[in-house]
């Protein structure tokens, strides 16, 4: 379960939240992403879920604090990228926190609509085709 520990202390616990008890990330369908080190600690994660209209929603995307800005993120978006294509998704979305909006952006993402609150932080929907 690195994945929980990598969401909970990056994602979470930085907004007061509690530990994710959340069983929606194993539904049908939902597929999960992660790069590991070479001593197998998970470096990089990023989940999956499928829409209603064929698309997918990246979701928990964290890259551990000691490797951030070494191109792991991009290279972890890039390869799930290329595999949900390989699957046929056409259509890719996402909730980006506003401090992340800039690297989505640079993977290609485009906002959508307005900044607006969720968990407390802004955030702004963006798409890929
Ligand atoms: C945001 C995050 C996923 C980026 O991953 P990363 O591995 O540090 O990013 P990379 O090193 O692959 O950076 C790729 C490019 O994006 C840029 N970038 C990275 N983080 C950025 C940010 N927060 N804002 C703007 N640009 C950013 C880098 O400068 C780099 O640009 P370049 O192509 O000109 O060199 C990572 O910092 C993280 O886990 N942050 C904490 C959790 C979080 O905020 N997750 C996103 C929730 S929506």
């Amino acid at each position: 379960m690195q994945e929980r520990v990598l969401r909970d202390t990056l994602l979470r616990q930085p907004l007061g939240l509690p530990m994710d008890e959340e069983s929606l990330d194993w539904e049908d369908g939902t597929r999960h992403f992660g790069l590991f080190d070479e001593a197998g600690q998970l470096a990089a994660y990023v989940l999956a879920s499928p829409l209603p209209d064929g698309s997918v929603r990246l979701r928990q995307m964290a890259v551990s604090p000691e490797r951030q800005s070494s191109g792991l993120g991009r290279r972890l978006m890039l390869e799930a990228e290329a595999e949900l294509r390989r699957s046929g998704v056409k259509a890719l979305s996402l909730h980006a926190r506003d401090t992340a909006i800039g690297f989505y952006e640079k993977l290609g993402y485009s906002r959508i609509g307005d900044i607006y609150l969720e968990l407390g932080i802004p955030h702004q929907l963006m798409g890929k085709e």
